[in-house]
Parts: structure tokens; C-alpha cells; sequence
């Protein structure tokens, strides 16, 4: 089938080649030129494992292509998908103007039945203003009576994991009004549930809401974990421990269960923040996502002042190494990253960072103040002459370290864990001050 996807970032690149790989036509289209001719040559423009190899191959087999040509892509395709980026307003709600800015060009361009599907994460009755959007401009262009149908299919992949939840998805969540368009949603992702795995046909507005209850379901378990780590470390219980404890009950589940820097990244941040702006455009009090949304903020200072406090709030004339800098593993991602907070207030109390991350330090350079943070290719070169080290995101390149090489190379033993990813008792044994979050008397 022939798709064209609008939006070439971390959602478009993905679900673009994925759909390549499973045999159908894809046109990928992005107004950033630099971006496209950099495809047109293999070169992919974010990091996400295994992604470079399936775009080659597939661009190679002729099933996937890129322009900025939208007039093209969208003349020859039957699915036009929308997966451009709704970043926070001013007031937090998502800013829906690149979403609204393509419906527009495709009721411009359009010339016969289309069904234009919302993948872009947007707030309920979003579909509403596509459709009102497009039939404007049809009607300006007399063609009211040309149809198409606007489908709702958010997106769940995990980035760091894209390609595997795109190809093998637990499940796969569609909003359509009407069975037409279901049977065609169902043969577009008809190669992707061999599995068994649902594909559940719903109404728009459920399928726009499940998006967003998924992520701040998710959020919810991170800063419910966080908050009981600051308890943990003021009675002596070990954050670990409990998460083991709970996560066995099979009510609850392990995954989402860290305690840790709080959560990051494009989605968590912004998507709790335009679900708390929906629930009070119906005047709901939303207390569950103030409180996630709060407990987040807190974790991060709540570290922050932990190391500060050790050092009397004065770092001055301290190097501090930095293991870690995207908003998690095995991304690029810079967008709402801890680090950035991190070492924005490390180096305000007068430290200099060394910065070690395996992907992230291209997109981190210009977040960062240049003056006082150096970026360096391994662990080892973040730690040499170390005052203290943090580990900020948890790269499986940081969980087992050298740790004799490392204590030869720092000025002082002292580590920072934001993660949670160390045995306490060892560190100490070997004459680390390890500090960690919630573990405050962990003796494992
Ligand atoms: N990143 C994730 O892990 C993830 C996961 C699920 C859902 N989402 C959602 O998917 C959407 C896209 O997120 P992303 O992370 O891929 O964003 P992104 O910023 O990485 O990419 C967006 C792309 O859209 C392009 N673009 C903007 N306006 C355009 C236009 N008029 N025509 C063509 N291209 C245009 C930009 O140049 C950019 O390349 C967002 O709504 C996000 O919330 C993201």
C-alpha cells in the first residue's frame, strides 16, 4: 500500500521504514532539506539502534524514498500519516501547529480519497481539527465533495527500542469513524499482529485519550517510585528491595518501577503537561498528574542538593565526571535530559564537568555552557583527575567499569549513582563514598 509520511523525526523515520520493511511504498517527507538530502545518502540523522541498516536496505529495494516534495508524496499515496512533533505551548497544552500546518497543505494538494492518519501524540478532538482543516481548504478550492477520512493511530514505541516495538508491538491502537477505513487500517498493519497481538479498533476521541493515559500511566509509576525513595533514605530502607517486592505481584509488574532522576525525554514531560491542560479545559482537578508532574521536578533537585550539600554548596575549583548525558540509553535524545539540570547546577557551584555519552554528546554540546564542561570519548577520560563522578544515565558501557583502573585514575573516590545500577556494599568495600537514590542503608 502507499504511504506517505509527513515528518522524518524520531516517530517518522521510524514507522516510515518499518512500514517499508513489511513490503508497503513509502514516500518520507520533511521540510528540514539538510535532513532529507542527508537520507537521499544513508546518512540518518538520529541515533536508534538497528535503524541505519533497515533504511539502507530498504531504500536500496525501492520501498523507501524522501522528498520535501509533499505535492508528490501525497498525490501518489492512499495514507497520508501526520508524525510531526506537538512540543508543549506556552501554557503546556501541545502546540498543534505543525499537525494543523500539514492538514492545511494536504487539503491544498490533494486531489482524490485520502485517509489522513494522525500518528503525532495530540490532545482529544485533535482529529476534529484536522478534518475542519482540510475540508476548508478543499472548499476553497471547490472540492467539497471530494472525500477522505481521518484516522487516529498514536504511537507507542519506546526510542533506544523503536524498531522492535514498531515491528512486534504489544498492540496497536486505531480511532476511525467509520468500517471502511477499519478494513483498510487492518490490512496496512495486518503483517504486524501475525503474533496475535490486538489491533484495537476504537472511537477517535478514546483512541487520541488512550496516548496520553498510556504515558502518564507510565510517569505515574516513575515518580510513585521516586517519591518512595526519599522515604526510603530518611527510615533505611532500600528502594530495591521494595521494587522487587511489589514488582512480583503480578498486579503490579516490574517495568516502569526505577527510582532514579525522574523521567525525561519528548514525551513523558510534554504529554503529562497537555493532559493536566485538558483536564482543566473541563475543569477537572487532574490532582493525580500535578503530583507526578511535581514529584519529578523534585527528584532532580532532590539529588542536586544532595551533592551540593556534601560539598557545602561550593564546588568550586572541583571536576566533576559525568557518565551519561541523553535522557536515557541508547538514544540521541537531548529533549528534557536530566544531565542538562545536572550540570547546569554543578557547574553554577563552580565545578567543571568532563562528559562521557556513548550518542548523546552531539545533540548535548550547544544545551550545555561551553566554558566549563569538556567532552570526552570513553569513561575512563571523564573520570582521569575526577573529584567526583555521577552517573546520570544508565549506558550498559557504565555498569561494569573497571573499577581498580577507575580508583587509579580519580583524584577522589567519590560516586554518584543516579541510578541505582552499583552494589552498594562493593563500591564501599573498595573505598568508594557511594551515594545512590533510596539505598540510603542498603547493605548488599
Ligand atoms: N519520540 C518518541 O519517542 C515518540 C513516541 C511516540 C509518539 N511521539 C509523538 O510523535 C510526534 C513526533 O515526535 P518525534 O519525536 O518524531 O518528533 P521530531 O521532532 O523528532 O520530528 C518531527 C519532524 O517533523 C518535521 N516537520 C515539522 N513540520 C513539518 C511539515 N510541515 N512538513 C513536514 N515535516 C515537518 C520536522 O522537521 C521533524 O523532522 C510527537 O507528537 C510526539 O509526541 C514521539
Amino acid at each position: 500500500m502507499k504511504i506517505c509520511m509527513v515528518g522524518t523525526g524520531y516517530v517518522g523515520l521510524v514507522s516510515g521504514t518499518c512500514f517499508a520493511e513489511m513490503g508497503h511504498d513509502v514516500t518520507c517527507v520533511d521540510v528540514n532539506a539538510a535532513k532529507i538530502e542527508g537520507l537521499k545518502k544513508g546518512v540518518i540523522p538520529i541515533y536508534e539502534p538497528g535503524l541505519e541498516e533497515l533504511v539502507k536496505r530498504n531504500a536500496a529495494e525501492n520501498r523507501i524514498s524522501f522528498t520535501t516534495n509533499l505535492a508528490e508524496a501525497v498525490k501518489d499515496s492512499l495514507f497520508v500519516f501526520i508524525a510531526v512533533g506537538t512540543p508543549p505551548g506556552e501554557d503546556g497544552s501541545a502546540d498543534l501547529q505543525y499537525v494543523l500546518g500539514v492538514a492545511r497543505e494536504v487539503g491544498r494538494l490533494m486531489t482524490g480519497y485520502k485517509v489522513i492518519v494522525n500518528k503525532s501524540t495530540v490532545p482529544v478532538g485533535t482529529a476534529e481539527l484536522v478534518s475542519a482543516a482540510v475540508r476548508e481548504e478543499l472548499a476553497r478550492r471547490n472540492l467539497g465533495n471530494l472525500e477522505f477520512d481521518v484516522v487516529s493511530n498514536p504511537e507507542f514505541l519506546k526510542e533506544g527500542d523503536a524498531i522492535a516495538d514498531f515491528l512486534r508491538p504489544d498492540r496497536i491502537v486505531v480511532g476511525v469513524e467509520n468500517p471502511r477505513t477499519a478494513e483498510l487500517m487492518k490490512e496496512l498493519y495486518g503483517a504486524f499482529v501475525r503474533n496475535g497481538h490486538p489491533i484495537h479498533m476504537m472511537d477517535v476521541k478514546s483512541s487520541e485519550l488512550t496516548k496520553y493515559a498510556a504515558n502518564a500511566m507510565l510517569a505515574t509509576r516513575i515518580s510513585f517510585m521516586n517519591e518512595l525513595s526519599q522515604l526510603c533514605d530518611k527510615v533505611g530502607a532500600d528502594i530495591e528491595e521494595v521494587r522487587k517486592g511489589i514488582g512480583s505481584d503480578s498486579r503490579i509488574g516490574m517495568p516502569f518501577l526505577y527510582a532514579g532522576l525522574g523521567y525525561g525525554g519528548s514525551c513523558f514531560p510534554k504529554d503529562v503537561q497537555a493532559l493536566q491542560r485538558t483536564m482543566k479545559k473541563y475543569e477537572l482537578g487532574g490532582h493525580i498528574l500535578n503530583a507526578v508532574e511535581a514529584v519529578n521536578k523534585e527528584q532532580r533537585n532532590y539529588f542536586i542538593e544532595r551533592i551540593l550539600k556534601r560539598h557545602n554548596g561550593n564546588l568550586k575549583g572541583k571536576q566533576v565526571g559525568i557518565w551519561g548525558l541523553s535522557f536515557k540509553p541508547k538514544t540521541d535524545d537531548m529533549r528534557e535530559a536530566p544531565s542538562v539540570d545536572i550540570i547546569n547546577a554543578l557547574t553554577r557551584a563552580g565545578a567543571t564537568c568532563v562528559a562521557h555519552c556513548p550518542e548523546g554528546t552531539e545533540n548535548a554540546k550547544p544545551m550545555l555552557p561551553e566554558a566549563n564542561v569538556k567532552f570526552v570519548d570513553d569513561i575512563y577520560a571523564a573520570a582521569e583527575g575526577a573529584d567526583l563522578i555521577v552517573l546520570v544515565t544508565e549506558w550498559s558501557q557504565f555498569r561494569n567499569p573497571n573499577w581498580e583502573k577507575l580508583g587509579g585514575l580519580v583524584r577522589t573516590k567519590e560516586l554518584w549513582d543516579g541510578r541505582n545500577q552499583y552494589t552498594p556494599a562493593r563500591r564501599r568495600a573498595e573505598g568508594w563514598e557511594y551515594h545512590c537514590i533510596g539505598r540510603g542503608k542498603a547493605t548488599v
